[in-house]
């Protein structure tokens, strides 16, 4: 079997600070409104209980965007332990740290697919919609587990851009506006949520857990937070589909809205496992 391409058109996150700094800026700002959002909430509430983070545990948050997960993180495991914060984004980490609360966090640039911590140096990793955007996803789980000393954990979550649904809306315009966003402002890797258990089953990771968590949202406003297909505020020179169609599916979703019929899912994967012996 051939193996998988790399993913060539990259997403923004792939590579952040290469944007724009207006696009830069507006992304990290999507970033923490995602991070309020209730459905991203309650799939961090699973992935803090399959990653079970103890008093005085050393861990990693990789591809810590905002921050706010790692100094979530440090208030449990306390002052005894600490969170080092690794984001390949410059200004994602400079952004961070402006929201530092004094809390046991260190901030660090660095590629989750070539990092400088040594190996077997923390006991815990958490790693958020992160896989979804490098263009070798085996390789950074082979750095993460390659930092995690054996017995420690590391928690996956990503998104399942192959389950996105919506209802209330032509489902022919949806499909095709799904497919335009594909490969640009969601990556090309669509399937990643589901992959993560059979990634991890290859890594002979022991102790596995894998639970989908399906977003749902029943408005246009509240899926536009995760979902950048239903926010008018991704500008248009963002979309490749023809003249007049990103308006006509903006005039559909808000319609949905107004009706109140609108409806769109997406699975978003939390896996975690234990390292073995290594
Ligand atoms: C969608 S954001 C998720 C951020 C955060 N984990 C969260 O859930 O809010 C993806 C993050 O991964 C970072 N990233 C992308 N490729 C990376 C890489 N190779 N190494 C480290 N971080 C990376 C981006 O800069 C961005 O901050």
């Amino acid at each position: 079997m051939n193996p998988a391409p790399p993913q060539i058109e990259r997403t923004p996150f792939a590579d952040l600070d290469s944007q724009p700094s207006e696009m830069t800026a507006m992304l990290l700002a999507a970033l923490e409104a995602m991070g309020r959002h209730p459905e991203i909430r309650r799939v961090r509430r699973t992935a803090m209980e399959a990653l079970r983070p103890a008093p005085g545990a050393r861990l990693l948050d990789a591809g810590s965007g905002a921050g706010d997960v790692a100094r979530r993180l440090a208030a449990e495991v306390g002052p005894a332990g600490e969170v080092i914060a690794l984001d390949y984004s410059a200004a994602t980490i400079a952004a961070a740290v402006e929201h530092h609360d004094g809390s046991n966090v260190r901030y660090m640039t660095g590629d989750v697919s070539a990092m400088t911590l040594p190996t077997d140096s923390v006991d815990g990793v958490w790693c958020e919609r992160v896989l979804q955007h490098v263009d070798d996803a085996d390789r950074a789980i082979g750095e993460l587990i390659r930092v995690t000393r054996p017995g420690g954990r590391i928690c996956l979550i990503d998104t399942d851009w192959a389950s996105l649904a919506f209802d209330g809306v032509p489902a022919a315009l949806a499909e095709t506006v799904v497919a335009d966003m594909h490969g640009r402002l969601t990556p090309r890797q669509l399937d990643m949520g589901r992959t993560l258990r059979r990634r991890l089953v290859a890594a002979h990771l022991t102790d596995l857990t894998a639970t989908p968590v399906t977003c749902f949202f029943s408005d246009p406003a509240s899926a536009a937070v995760v979902l950048p297909m239903v926010n008018p505020l991704v500008p248009a020179e963002a979309w490749m589909t023809p003249p007049g169609v990103r308006e006509e599916w903006l005039a559909h979703v808000d319609a949905a809205g107004e009706r109140g019929d609108f409806l769109a899912i997406l699975t978003i994967w939390v896996v975690a496992g234990t390292v073995a012996e290594k």
